[in-house]
Order: structure tokens, then sequence, then C-alpha cells
């Protein structure tokens, strides 16, 4: 996720904004950059200069020694590459035609190709491949019909849709930073004759403990006397400061005691951007990644193989049901260290969908070049840009999860499995296999799922009273059929390996089939019960274990009363559409995991013996 600081005061600015941004390094990036506008120390330069590098913050520190007394207002930022490779030209800041405006930007914007089209015609020239470039020139556009900088931030804005939250310097008016923010976070920090932004409160902690907080469609200007906030139109809005109490640690964590629940606590936002600019009116998906493969070369793959590890396969799981009820035809889901030593049956005629957070994992990836030796084409899902596995495939449909940090994935998974959600749509529709009806409904029932998530996570202190009961338990198991058995499988992998706890998950007809030996007083199954035509099903698989004496909990949609008699637990999900329903699901079961792990004492954001990216076979 990208990082923003931007600093206007007396202090050296690149040194402070560039001291800032180190604060933020925990979000993840691939490349930095400064812009100062303001006097060199003992020089009378009063011009806009940028520096930007890819690659880790002390290569762009190299570039700065000449720099780091410089006076003058300053922005800085860290890129987590979306739009255009991690390269130097795509780092941010970018500049104006004339070399007189600087903006960075932490976001999506949507429509950027088509005000690229625009701008390129109206004779700007481009130099990088980022969605950001196009607001840097709207904004030099607008102040050319204008001369106001306020007022063409204002309209420059008014052109974009998306998320994002920016700074612009200029030396127009070199002692004033303009800021907004829509969807990406935004903090200003107030200062006695200075005054600060950042993308996250650590940044800010060294120099100022009183922060505010923007919010959606707010406009911001800075400068040394003070901070004035309004909407985007012009509107006055009051945003109280506050008094930030965090240590700094806290704070890196947004003030969470852990990466991981924080991370859940962000799932609808991943979710929102997975899905930004993904779904037209008409309810049909847009992939532009997919552009170079026409409907017929499509409809040609016979095979659709999907492939991948650990949570990513149980991600896997979910599409391969998707895949089979939209498209009429088989999907394989295939773990990766199975599928490279397996003899697969992959040719030209499979579609190998390979998803991974890292794009690093050493057996998808020899799993993808098998697929590839073998003839067949390759689409990945990938959460970090320009990383081996997105290099190396057809095509790329990024998750817009961010950083994730807990070796433990979370909004990883959610965002993994709406990309899915969204590649079976487009296949579906591009075999004309759905109705617009069919389309349309499918895309509300996507678009509804951040919402449902929020709503999961506001309830966590519910779960709060089943963790503290379920922490000396040993052991667990996890029942579901059809979706709700993929969800079953990622339930599971979160409990053991945050809690140490041993977690089975089982398609819930199984039982009878040997593990209901194994239940007895004590052992906890989680039933999940979401999908309405296999309900009946769940309830007989239910009362078996609580015949037995094992622990029920049930998951069940909200308004759905059926199971309480027999569970000893429930915990009530959103009801969204019963395919969607691995989403919602698997939230109370992250924060179960979460909780029981930390009754138990765990070191939860690094469990022993596991890695973030497993690059070792
Ligand atoms: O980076 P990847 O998605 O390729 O990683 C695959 C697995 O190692 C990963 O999903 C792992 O299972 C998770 N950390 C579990 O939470």
């Amino acid at each position: 996720m990208c990082g923003i600081t931007g600093y206007v005061g007396a202090r050296p600015g690149v040194r402070t904004v560039i001291d800032m941004l180190r604060r933020l390094e925990y979000r993840g990036y691939d490349s930095a950059g400064v812009a100062v506008a303001g006097l060199a120390a003992g020089s009378d330069r009063g011009d806009l200069e940028i520096v930007k590098a890819a690659g880790k913050l002390a290569v762009l520190e190299g570039q700065l020694q000449d720099h780091w007394e410089m006076q003058g207002t300053a922005i800085a930022h860290t890129r987590w590459a979306t739009h255009g490779g991690p390269t130097t030209p795509n780092a941010h800041p970018h500049y104006s035609c004339d070399k007189r405006i600087a903006l960075i930007h932490n976001g999506i914007i949507e429509n950027f190709q088509e005000l690229k089209e625009q701008l390129g015609a109206a004779g700007h020239a481009f130099t990088s491949d980022t969605d950001t470039e196009v607001m840097v020139h709207l904004v030099e556009e607008a102040y050319k019909a204008t001369g106001c900088m306020e007022t063409a931030v204002r309209k420059a804005l008014c052109q974009v849709r998306g998320a994002y939250s920016i700074a612009v310097v200029s030396t127009h008016e070199p002692d004033t930073l303009y800021a907004a923010k829509t969807a990406s976070p935004l903090i200003l920090g107030l200062g006695n004759d200075e005054n600060f932004l950042a993308s996250d409160i650590p940044a800010l902690m060294r120099y100022t403990k009183r922060v505010l907080v923007l919010e959606d469609g707010d406009f911001a200007v800075l400068n040394r006397q003070g901070v004035r906030v309004s909407t985007r139109d012009g509107e006055p809005v009051m945003r109280e400061p506050f008094l930030v109490t965090w240590d700094e640690q806290t704070a890196e964590r947004g003030g969470y005691p852990h990466f991981m629940l924080k991370e859940i606590h962000e799932q609808p936002r991943a979710l929102a951007d997975t899905l930004r600019g993904r779904i037209r009116e008409d309810g049909r998906v847009v992939l532009p990644e997919l552009e170079a493969f026409t409907a017929a070369r499509l409809a040609a793959f016979t095979r659709i193989s999907i492939v991948a590890c650990g949570t990513a396969y149980h991600a896997g799981v979910v599409a391969k049901k998707f895949f089979e009820s939209v498209l009429r035809r088989p999907a394989e889901v295939t773990v990766a260290s199975e599928f490279r030593y397996g003899d697969p049956l992959v040719g030209p005629d499979t579609l190998c969908v390979v998803v991974s957070q890292s794009g690093e994992t050493a057996d998808t990836l020899a799993a993808l070049r098998e697929a590839r030796r073998l003839g067949a084409t390759i689409v990945s899902m990938v959460n970090v840009v320009g990383s081996s596995i997105a290099r190396e495939s057809d095509a790329v449909i990024y998750t817009q999860a961010g950083p994730e940090i807990c070796v433990a994935s979370t909004k990883a998974y959610v965002t993994q499995v709406m990309a899915l959600y969204l590649l079976g749509l487009h296949l579906a529709a591009s075999e004309q296999r759905l109705s617009a009806d069919e389309l349309r409904a499918y895309a509300q029932g996507l678009t509804a799922l951040p919402d449902a998530v929020e709503a999961v996570v506001a309830q966590a202190l519910s779960v709060e009273d089943l963790a503290a009961r379920l922490a000396d338990k040993s052991t667990f198991f996890y029942l579901g059929r059809g979706y709700d058995y993929a969800v079953s499988l990622e339930a599971a992998l979160k409990l053991k390996e945050i809690s140490y706890l041993h977690a089975e998950a089982y398609a819930a007809g199984e039982m009878k089939h040997g593990p209901l030996a194994l239940v007895e007083k004590g052992v906890v199954v989680v039933c999940f019960a979401t999908q309405p035509a296999l309900f009946e099903k769940m309830l007989s698989n239910l009362r078996e274990v609580s015949a037995r004496d094992g622990l029920v909990v049930a998951v069940v949609p909200e308004g759905e009363r059926r199971a309480d008699a027999a569970a000893d637990y429930v915990l009530r999900i959103p009801a969204v559409l019963p395919c969607f329903a691995p989403i919602v699901a698997v939230v109370p079961m992250q924060l179960l995991a979460y909780l029981v792990a930390r009754a138990r004492g765990c070191e939860i954001d690094q469990p022993r013996n596991l890695a973030k990216s497993v690059t070792v076979e």
C-alpha cells in the first residue's frame, strides 16, 4: 500500500518527509520519491525538484545527499505498484509538463485510460505507465485555465473516478500543500507554525501528536499558519483534531495489537478495492487484463486448471465450484506441489489459473512453469505487482489487498476469492452462459460483500466469549458441504497455524465414514450451514455431533433459527448469495482463530515454523 507524507514549515523539508516516510515502511513498497518546492540551502533556486528511485528508501536516500538540508514545502511517497511495474519512472511524485506541479497518490484511478487519451490529445506528454500521472496533468490543465491552484486541484478531482488520497505541491504557491481523500487514508498532523500530512499516524508521531483524520470527500489546504478542510466542492467542514496516545509500535499497527487483527479489519476496504471499476452498470465484469483473449479463444479452453498452495489453494477450491456452476464444464484445483510432479493432464487447451498472494511461492511458480511447458495459457491472481508469478503469466489480475504482513493470510484470501469470482463471471459472460438478469444478480451480490464483511467485523466482540470457551480445547473439526466445505478448509488452517491446535476440515457427509468415531465430549465441531439447499443435510450432521456430546458451533445466515436447538453456539452472518457466502463465513473464523491464539498466548503475526513467503520447496 502506498505511503504518503507531506510537510510545510521551517524544518528541512526533504529530511522531514523522508524521515516520516521511514515510519510507513511497514506498509510495504517497491519504490520511493520526494518533491520539494523551495530553496536549496544557500541558493536562490526557486524550483520544484523531484528525486525518485525504484527499490528501498536507502536507494533514494543515496541520491538525496545534496538535498538533505533543503528548506521548502515537500511531499514524499512510497509506492506499492498497481498500474505499471515497480520502476523509477513509475515511482511518485509525478510532474506536470512544465515541471511546476508535483503530485503523489495512493489509490486507483478507474478512468485514467480515457483521461490519458484526452490529455494526450491536448498535448500532454506522459512519462510513466501509472494511473496517477493523469491527475497532475489535469491539475496543470485546470491551472492554465484558472490561474488558481486550489481551484485547479478541485477541478482535477472532479474529473477522476476511483480511490485516492493525494498531495500536491507547486512553484505557483510554494508555501502551500493541497490534499484530498476518497477511500484511501490521509491524516493531517498539526504543529506550531508547521503542518504535516501522512497516510498513517506513525509517520506523524515524532513531530506532533495532534492529528486530524480526513474523511471521504475531504479537501485540505495546508500552510504554516494552519489547515483548512472543506468538501471537494468548497463547503467548509469541521474535523475535530485529537491527541494520539499510542506508542510508535502500536501506531504502526493502526492501534491494533497485531497485524492479523488490523488485516481482518481491512477486508471490507480490500474487497471494495478489488471490485473497484470491475462491474459495469449492466452487471458485466470488466477485466481489461484479458483484453488480448477473444471470446473464441476463451471458449476454446476445454480445461480449467487452478493451482496454488495453502490459503490460496482454498480460494481455488471455492473457484472450482463457482466456475463449474457458471461455466457448466469441469474445473480442477490442485495443490501446486502435487501438480508439479503429478504428470498433470494439461495442454494447449488448458487455461491454468495460478493463485498466489506473494507471487513468489516456489511450488506455485514451478507448477506455473510446468503448465507453460505443457502448452497451457496462464492467468494468475497475484497480490504483489511485478512478482515472479506475475511476470511469467500471460495475464495477471491483481488482487488489491495491499501488503499482508501477518503470516496467516486473511485479506489476501478474501480478495483472491473475489478476483476468482470476477474471472468466472467474465468467462461465463463471454461464453454467453448467463442471462442479463443473472449477470446483474451476480454483480449485485458481489457489490454487497464489502458491507456484509464489515458487519461481521463490527461484531468481533460476539466471538470473544466463544473464543474464551474454546481456548483450552484440543481437537477441532470444521464441517461443511459445497461452498461451506471450501470455507471449512480455510477456517481449519487459520486455527492450526496461529493457535497450534489440531483442526481438521471435512466434507460434512464424510463424518460418518470414519471421523465421527473421534467425536466425544470436549471435541469442538464447527458446522457451516450457509447454503439453503443443503441446510437440512447440515442440520442432520450437526445433530449427529451433538448426540455424541461434541461441542457444536453453527455458522448460519441471519434469520435462520433451525440450528439453534442442536448447537451450543450459533454465529450469524449476513445473508448473501449462497455462492458468495465463503467470503463472509470465513471472517468470524479468522476472528475466532485470532482470539483463541491470543487467549493461548501464541505468537500471532509470526507463528512458529512458518514464513510469509515460501520461496523454497
Ligand atoms: O504467497 P502465496 O499465496 O503463494 O502463499 C501460499 C501459502 O503459503 C499461504 O497461503 C499460506 O498457506 C498462508 N500464509 C496461510 O495463512
